[in-house]
């Protein structure tokens, strides 16, 4: 092409198609982006506070029956002398989440602890942590008698060992 004799009348359709075609994709992603953004995300979180059945059910130990459903171990002792509860049997509800970084332990009963498969954290059945870079033990939460007898465990309380709140009346509850 002679440069003089400037654009072609196809060159110009043809920059006029490339053109539209990448402001139509534009328009298509932003109106999808909109729509999207009409269905927000929601995330179906159990309740805070959950009925857990009679103690009487419960064998001394830890119970596992609401690790996956709510976070929480149940654990049934006959003593727990860290909550000032030396000799009396009672439970409480323990926290699934590591205090190092968030993971969730498992629960070794040969052992008798709870052992964090990211960085090797260990707790004692009472939660106390005692071994890998867990800088303090996890946390529990509230746990009373509901009207109807049941356990109800209230994660919208909890309390730390740290801040000498494992005393606190509801941290514990008598059997
Ligand atoms: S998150 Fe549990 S030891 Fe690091």
């Amino acid at each position: 092409m002679n440069p003089e004799e400037g654009p072609t009348r196809r060159g110009f359709f043809g920059n006029l198609f490339v053109a539209w075609a990448i402001f139509l994709a534009g328009v298509h992603f932003a109106g999808a982006g909109a729509v999207r953004f009409l269905f927000p995300n929601v995330l179906f979180e159990p309740p805070l506070s959950f009925k857990a059945g009679v103690p009487s059910a419960y064998a001394e130990g830890v119970d596992e029956s609401f690790k996956s459903s709510h976070a929480v171990w149940l654990v049934r002792t006959l003593s727990d002398p860290l909550s000032d509860r030396t000799g009396i049997e009672g439970m409480y509800a323990l926290s699934t989440t590591c205090t190092h970084l968030g993971c969730i332990p498992n629960w070794q009963s040969a052992d008798v602890k709870f052992k964090c498969p990211c960085h090797g954290s260990g707790f004692r059945m009472s939660g106390m942590n005692f071994e890998g870079p867990a800088p303090r033990p996890l946390e529990r939460f509230r746990i009373v008698r509901a009207d109807d007898g049941q356990i109800l465990v209230d994660k919208n309380q909890k309390y730390q060992w740290e801040k000498n709140q494992w005393t606190s009346a509801e941290a514990y509850l008598p059997v």
